[in-house]
């Protein structure tokens, strides 16, 4: 496939070029310098000019209490930038795919959130992010959403692999106890992408790892314990003790029911996923020593 990838420099957009490009794929990855996905001009011009099969769109502006103090910055890219790739994606005459978040939900519900629940994001960040899909399916019929959530991998900025840094510096981590999440390995998501990609099917999936999902503070000690870290220094604490701009779902744990009518097997159980990455962490702190 001709893939373009945007927010290639990122956790899934890198994850997601090397991937393909390990399979065959002619892939063109492009990071924020070189496309903005919030500059329309830009996106329509590049995109034209690439003719690619397929756009994966995993550039987004990711920082959840940022955006609460820059809902305009939020918007360019959160919300105009997947309608910017949607529109240059039907001229090139593209499937897009567009990542989108669990965080689309409120948390008040027990159990999973499948397609079938209705949406009530609680931040600046949830409202663009949701916005975003809508737009994109709006303007090009041939729009796939994919939500995901609690995503770990190597490189970008994530919990787990600083966490695994600041205790071995001896410094002290916070873990929330009562926040549920379905953890996904940007691996298996990666792979998955792929998948959904060759399907070609406009709609809205639901991509993490399989399992009942956890908390951050069980999902942290897992990963600490594999690391062979102490975990005297991991602070458990709960949701409403961490003062934080952005409210965050309680419980944002995603079930997918399109992949399960399709018959696409499930992603390996996140224990799984994490016993990789801690694995692919510590061997690549080792080569470093
Ligand atoms: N990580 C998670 O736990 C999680 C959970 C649910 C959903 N998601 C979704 O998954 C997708 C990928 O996120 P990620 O985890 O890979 O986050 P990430 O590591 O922060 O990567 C996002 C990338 O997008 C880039 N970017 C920001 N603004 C841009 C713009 N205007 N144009 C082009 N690129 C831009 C960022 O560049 P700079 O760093 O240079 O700004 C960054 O490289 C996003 O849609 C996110 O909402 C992630």
């Amino acid at each position: 496939m001709r893939i373009l990838i945007t927010g290639a420099g990122g956790l899934v957009g890198r994850t997601l070029s090397d991937y393909c490009i390990r399979l065959g794929d002619e892939v063109l990855a492009y990071d924020r310098s070189r496309l903005d996905i919030a500059n329309e001009a830009q996106v329509e011009l590049i995109v034209a000019e690439a003719k690619p099969e397929v756009v994966i769109n995993c550039a987004a502006w990711t920082d959840v209490d940022g955006c609460e103090s820059d809902a305009a910055r939020c918007k360019a890219v959160n919300e105009v930038g997947p309608e910017n790739l949607a529109r240059a994606s039907r001229n090139a005459d593209a499937l897009l795919i567009t990542i989108s978040t669990d965080y689309v939900f409120d948390g008040t519900k027990e159990g999973f959130y499948t397609q079938r629940d209705n949406p009530n994001p609680l931040s600046v960040y949830a409202r663009a992010k949701l916005e975003g899909e809508r737009r994109a399916q709006y303007t090009h019929a041939r729009t796939t959403i994919v939500r995901t959530g609690f995503v770990f991998g190597r490189g970008g900025k994530n919990f787990l692999s600083t966490a695994v840094d600041r205790i071995r510096r001896g410094e002290k981590v916070k873990a929330i106890a009562n926040a549920w999440g379905t953890p996904t390995y940007a691996n298996h998501l990666a792979r998955r992408l792929r998948e959904v990609a060759q399907l070609d099917l406009p709609g809205l999936f639901h991509i993490v790892n399989s399992g009942n999902g956890t908390n951050y503070a069980d999902f942290a000690s897992k990963a600490l314990q594999l690391a062979g870290c102490d975990l005297a220094n991991l602070e458990v604490v709960l949701l409403e003790s961490v003062s934080r701009p952005a409210p965050r779902p309680k419980n944002s744990r995603l079930r997918c029911l399109l992949s399960d009518a399709l018959g696409l097997e499930r992603l390996p159980n996140w224990e799984e996923g994490l016993a990789q990455f801690v694995q692919d962490i510590t061997s690549k702190i080792h080569t470093n020593a």
